[in-house]
């Protein structure tokens, strides 16, 4: 993306990151939940928060439904306005991350160029990618919104699974077989994951 702003320069605060993170007594990490609507991305987001939280650390989660109310309310399901919403969620988790946060995003993200890009963002380990994997059958037959019945209906246009691609990680760095494991579980192994990478204290 290219800037207006040739005239700004950036700011160097004299409280860093990792003073922060000394303080905040964990490091900051961006964990980026992506799967097909119903797959359990916000569920399980607002989960492991939970457990961050009564562990002491500090958390933000991020989810589609409530970001595209405000910061990206202008913005549609077309392949380049979703684009632009995983790009600006980018600039701003990324912000979270030198506040030192834990951050936990739930946005379908189905292009994976698109998650690359934040990925690219951040420094190497602090985008840890997060698959929901789900069957589409099991998906829709939740269909916890009502919304891919109106897809089938051809109601809602471009519903991801449906009539909009969703592009599978390739690498993610944990997969979750939501229509398997429950909730504790998925839970469990995304705290495992955080200890094993020293993100929190074991
Ligand atoms: S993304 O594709 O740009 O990452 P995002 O996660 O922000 O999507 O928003 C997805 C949420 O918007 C879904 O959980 C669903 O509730 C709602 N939604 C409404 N219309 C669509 C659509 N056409 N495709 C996917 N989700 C939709």
């Amino acid at each position: 993306m290219t800037t207006n702003n040739n005239n700004v320069v950036w700011h160097h605060a004299t409280v860093t990151r990792s003073r922060r993170e000394q303080l905040n007594g964990h490091k900051g990490a961006i964990l980026w939940f992506t799967g097909l609507s119903g797959s359990g991305k916000s569920t399980i987001a607002h989960a492991v928060e939970e457990r961050l939280h009564q562990s002491g650390c500090r958390t933000f989660v991020f989810d589609g439904d409530n970001v595209r109310h405000g910061l990206c309310g202008d913005l549609g399901f077309s392949q380049k306005d979703r684009s632009e919403n995983i790009r600006r969620i980018g600039e701003m988790v990324k912000l979270f991350l030198e506040a030192g946060s834990i951050v936990l995003t739930a946005f379908i993200s189905p292009i994976r160029k698109d998650r690359e890009r934040v990925r690219s963002l951040v420094p190497a380990g602090d985008f840890i990618e997060i698959y929901c994997r789900c069957p589409l059958d099991v998906c829709e037959s939740r269909d916890v919104k009502g919304l891919y019945h109106r897809a089938r209906s051809g109601e809602v246009k471009e519903f991801t699974g449906i009539s909009s691609p969703y592009e599978a990680p390739e690498k993610p760095e944990l997969v979750l077989d939501t229509n398997v494991c429950s909730l504790d579980e998925c839970t469990g192994k995304v705290m495992a994951l955080l200890s094993q990478r020293g993100i929190i204290s074991k």
